[in-house]
This record gives C-alpha cells, structure tokens and sequence, in this order.
C-alpha cells in the first residue's frame, strides 16, 4: 500500500507564496478529465504503451533466460545508459540486500555499469572473472556510443579470456528491428529481447530492459508488474482527488507555476536512495523542453533535485529551510523497516532518552520534524509513505511516477516522451570521435571552438610520469 499526504503542499498550512489553494486544484478539475480522456485515447491508439505494460501475460521467455543466465553466471553487468540503466539500479537497490559483501545470494551478483570512465569500467573488470560473468547490453536505439564502447570494452575481455564462445556471455536487448545491435543478435545469433516498440528509456523498466536484469538477480518481476497494474485502476481514473498520479502531478505543476521550480525528492530510505535518481532523469528529461506542443518557443521544465534524508539534513536542509523560495520537497518514507533498537547505556546519562527506541522510529520522526520545519517556514512538501518494501510497492511506485509525468507533460503542453535538447551533444561526440557522416559537423564545431575565446587558469606544475 502506498498513501500520498499532500496537506503541507496546500497555501492553508504552509502559506499563500508556494501553497496551493483548495480554489486552485478545483479549477484543474475539468482540464483533468481533458487531458485524461486525451491520454486514454492516445493510450487506445497505442502511442502509449507505457500504460499496459504491467499487463503483459508472456513473461515466460524471459523468465527462461533469466534462470538459463543465472545458472551460468556469478556476476550479471548491465551495459546501459540513462532510461536503460537508472530504473535497473534503482530497483535493484531497493529489493536486493544492501550489503551483499560476502556475496551469499545464491542469484548472479547484479552490477549497472553506466559511464564510460576508464577507471570506472577498468576496475569493474579487474575485479570479475571473465569466466563467470555474463553482460547484458541495453540500448533502445542499438547505437548511443557510451553503451557501444562499453559493449565492444567487454566483448574484447571476454574474447580474450574464453575465445569463440565469447557470445555466451551476452545477452542484447534493443529495438525489435532497427540498431547495431540488432544487427548484431540477427547476424550473429547474440541471445536478444526486445525493446517493445513505442517505449522510450525512462518508460521502460517494464519492458526486459529492467525485467531480464532484476529477475537473474533473483527479484520477482512477477510482483512487480503485479504492483504497478495494483494502482493502475486510480492512476487512470479521471477524477483528480482520487487520483494520486494527477493529484500530485497537478500540486507539483501549480507549485511550479508559482515559482517552486526545483523539486526535491528526499527518501528516507537508504534502499529507496537510487529511486530518486531514476525519478530525477524521468522528470528532467520528460519536461525540461524548448518548445510546446504548439511549436512555441517556452524554456520550461521543473529542475529535479536528490536528496536522501536523513544523510542530506546535515547537507542540504539549510538551503532549502532558509534559501530562495523555488523548491518543494517531496518524501519517501516506508512504514515497515528492519528493526535495530538503540541500546540502553546507563553509563551515558546525556545519551539516556535514546536508549531503547528504534532507529526506524528516529528516521521517521527525522522526516516528520523535517517535513513540519519546511511546511512552517512556507516550504511546502509532500510524502509517499510506503506501508513496506517489496516488489508490490515498488511496481506501485514506478507506476505511479511514470503516469504522473505524463500527465505533468500535458500540463507543462510537451512531450514528455521527446528529448530533442540530448542530440546536439550526441551529434558534437559523434563528430569529435570521427564517425563517418559528421565531417562537416566536426569542422563546424572546431570553427566555433576557434572563435569562442580560451580562458585557461592553470595551477601546478604538470605530473612527470
Ligand atoms: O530516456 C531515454 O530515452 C534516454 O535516457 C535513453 O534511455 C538513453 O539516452 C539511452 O538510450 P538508448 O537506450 O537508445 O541507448
């Protein structure tokens, strides 16, 4: 069960400047129905497919190779990058045991590898055997160059160590038709799933792009579609008050509209940390856009922020207690967590009133001090309680986000399923690398690095290796 407490989002409490009025929401009331209606029609033309993924009834493949790659492997790597990797790591942390040091799941060691840091990936691999690791290589499009480099990284050490069987240890899940790599799974018989077509990377953790990975992991993906189609009936009902999805896409958008434009999300929750950062490219790269559906030039978008309570008090709370008025929060809390009691100690008498109360009691009433502090100086905030941690709540929760934003595209009136403002870098790197076809690009940018003037500061002396 998840329950959203959105009363410190409303003007009653914490005040005219940030808060939302109860006149407010009414009058989003209709424009909810609307953009509901338009959604379902687009959901029915399937330019959604978003929408019914937890509804998929043939997992049984997947499920297969998933038991196929975790009897064969101690190590699975995910090769991704942005929508193909965030969700994967996020769920991975919270169902997986944090600290698995020894190594004592009887699953595949899960690891995401999603840079392309030399020291990063090169001390990935100094650590794993070549032998008993398995890779599974994710890209929608088959072509971004992080995951291709990664890919062709791995598939030398793999080469290196075991030979002509190297495509053992690879798994491809792409495009059903388009992409290097499905060329490379039809030509060369590379085990592969299929991105379903229409579901962009932050859309995704529904489709093997998260599902292969977490299910060799040992996580039930079974449950976890189970939860997200759980809170699909309220995520898709017209009404805004009893729609949670709406509701907070609606406090978060009006919040924006008066000049609440970065959103916090601060988990109290070392396993819900990296939901926040899957949150954060699902919110950022949905919204942040140029143009309105209309063509109209409008440089709008909310600027999502992390932040993981109760670590961040210590971090960032004095920014967002006392600095400009441009933020709301939103919290994740879980109600049901491992119980560690602080013990007695008698010989400490300062230290006295802690002694037999549970940390999980601190963390909650950390956040709800927290929450009460912000709401009292006109921060307003919002809280997703989630009764536990489990495949169930965890789907839930995805969902949730996932409709949310696209109904907050209506709102913002983008396309929340575009990201135009990534291809320009995309082009510069292809053109600086030396791809064939990006030659006039490459000159035009060295003729723009020419005129932009230089401004280096140097400081030291250079190493002498
Ligand atoms: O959400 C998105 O669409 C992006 O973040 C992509 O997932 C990311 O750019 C990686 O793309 P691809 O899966 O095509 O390699």
């Amino acid at each position: 069960m998840l329950n959203f407490d959105y009363a410190y989002m409303m003007a009653d409490v914490v005040g005219p400047k940030l808060g939302v009025t109860t006149a407010e929401l009414d009058q989003k009331l209709e424009p909810t129905r609307n953009i509901h209606a338009k959604l379902q029609r687009a959901r029915q033309e399937g330019a959604l497919p978003f929408y019914d993924l937890p509804f998929q009834d043939d997992l049984e493949p997947l499920l297969e190779l998933a038991g196929e790659i975790s009897g064969k492997f101690t190590t699975f790597v995910v090769l991704g990058i942005g929508g193909s990797a965030l969700g994967t790591s996020a769920i991975a942390r919270a169902l997986l045991p944090l600290y698995d040091t020894a190594g004592k799941s009887s699953r595949p060691r899960l690891l995401v590898l999603d840079n392309v840091d030399p020291d990063g990936i090169g001390a990935a691999l100094e650590s794993l055997d070549p032998d008993t690791t398995g890779f599974c290589v994710i890209s929608k499009s088959g072509t971004t160059v992080e995951t291709m480099s990664q890919f062709l990284v791995c598939r030398e050490w793999v080469k290196g160590a075991v030979g002509t069987t190297y495509r053992e240890h690879f798994v491809l899940i792409t495009d059903p038709v388009a992409g290097v790599l499905r060329q490379l799974a039809n030509d060369e018989g590379y085990p592969s799933l299929p991105v379903p077509a229409g579901v962009g990377g932050r859309f995704s953790v529904f489709t093997p792009v998260g599902l292969l990975p977490l299910a060799v992991a040992g996580i039930d993906v079974q449950g976890l579609l189970a939860g997200a189609a759980s809170i699909c009936p309220q995520c898709t009902c017209p009404e805004l008050y009893d729609n949670p999805a709406y509701l907070n896409g609606v406090l978060q958008y009006l919040s924006y509209t008066k000049g609440a434009n970065i959103n916090v999300m601060m988990p109290y929750s070392d396993r819900l940390r990296d939901v926040a950062d899957w949150y954060r490219q699902l919110w950022a790269e949905s919204l942040g856009k140029k143009q309105d559906l209309s063509g109209k030039t409008v440089f709008v978008g909310p600027t999502p922020i992390n932040a993981l309570g109760a670590t961040d008090q210590h971090s960032q709370l004095q920014l967002y207690m006392e600095g400009p008025y441009d933020k709301n929060v939103t919290f994740l809390t879980v109600d049901e967590q491992r119980q560690v009691v602080i013990p007695e100690a008698a010989d400490i008498p300062e230290l006295a009133y802690l002694g037999g109360q549970s940390l999980s009691s601190l963390l909650h009433n950390e956040q709800k001090a927290t929450a009460i502090s912000l709401a009292r100086a006109g921060r307003p905030n919002c809280t997703i309680r989630l009764q536990a941690i489990n495949p169930e709540t965890i789907g839930a929760l995805f969902y949730l986000f996932e409709v949310q934003t696209v109904f907050a595209g209506a709102l913002f009136n983008v396309d929340p399923l575009d990201q135009p403002g990534v291809e320009s870098g995309k082009v510069i790197t292809s053109a600086l690398m030396g791809r064939p076809g990006f030659e006039q690009s490459r000159q035009d940018v060295e003729k723009w690095e020419i005129n932009a003037k230089s401004r280096v500061l140097t400081v030291g002396q250079p190493l002498i290796s």
